[in-house]
């Protein structure tokens, strides 16, 4: 008996990166899985290795049609969904000034509106399903600002707030709504970036999309007190500021500010 025997779960953007750690650890606790993007032949290849209990779907999740038509699919193959995780994202990198409307709207299509029509078009089935869980993936992106990065703040803001009002509005459904908000990860999405960003973070190296899908298990599986809640997974990027002084200097600091004997 794995814990998620039962659940049928759909996983936007689940070709590759996080989507993808998360339909292989979903599907290993038992659930059924629906790998959902755009990237269809690595889709494909991701469903076929984890086996019968999953199943590739084309989903462009800023397009409503798309959503209609896998929630459609995906119902009579496993029964209804009960697990949502709208983790289907892109980044696009301009200032305010410098970038167009167009790769805004792109952006916001995308990583917020598509949020939102995933779970407006699967809450019915989670309702069906008995009660379920959303997982809404954001980032630090959407507890503070990034120079450089307007659409994609605005767009994992938007996300946070989603969340919360879904939780209230799905709570007496039995339907929680949660969301993550990663610092940086090891994905295609961050390749060729800088890793030594990380090196003044507490934990100081980037995060494996393993350690993303093993937060969306705890939440689906053991967070039975948790709606309407942000999860943050950062390696202590956003705690705060530092560095630590060394401990001689902290030492001498204290001595002068305790011991003026003389
Ligand atoms: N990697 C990071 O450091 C990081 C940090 C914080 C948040 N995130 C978020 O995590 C999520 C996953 O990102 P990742 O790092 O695994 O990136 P990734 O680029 O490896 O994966 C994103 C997936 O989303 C799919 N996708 C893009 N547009 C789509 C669309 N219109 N319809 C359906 N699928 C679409 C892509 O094809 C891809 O498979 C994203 O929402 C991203 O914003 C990533």
């Amino acid at each position: 008996m794995t814990r998620l025997d039962g659940a049928v779960a759909i996983i936007t953007g689940g070709a590759r990166g996080m989507g993808a750690a998360t339909a292989r650890l979903l599907a290993a606790q038992g659930a059924a899985v629906i790998v959902a993007d755009v990237l269809d032949a690595a889709g494909k290849a991701l469903a076929d290795e984890i086996g019968p209990r999953a199943k590739y779907l084309h989903l462009d999740v800023s397009d409503e049609d798309d959503w209609r038509g896998a929630a459609a699919a995906a119902e009579p193959r496993f029964g209804p969904v009960s697990g949502l995780v709208n983790n289907a994202g892109l980044l696009d990198v301009g200032t305010i000034e410098d970038q167009s409307l167009a790769a805004f709207r792109r952006v916001i299509d995308v990583n917020l509106q598509g949020c939102w029509l995933g779970m407006h078009t699967m809450a019915p089935q989670l309702r069906r399903a008995g009660g379920g869980v959303i997982v809404n993936i954001s980032s630090t992106a959407g507890l503070t600002g990034y120079a450089g990065l307007g659409a994609y703040v605005a767009s994992k803001w938007g996300i946070r707030g989603l969340t919360r009002t879904a939780a209230l509005e799905l709570g007496q459904a039995g339907i929680r709504v949660c969301s993550i908000h990663p610092g940086a990860v090891r994905t295609p999405m961050t390749a060729g970036m800088d890793e030594s960003t990380t090196t003044g973070q507490p934990i100081p190296r980037y995060g494996e999309p393993e350690e993303v899908a093993r937060l969306v298990l705890f939440l689906i599986a053991d967070a039975t007190y948790s709606t309407g809640s942000e999860f943050v997974l950062d390696g202590g990027a956003t705690a705060g500021f530092g560095p630590v002084l060394p401990a001689s200097d902290a030492t001498l600091d204290l001595e002068l500010v305790t011991c003026p004997r003389d």
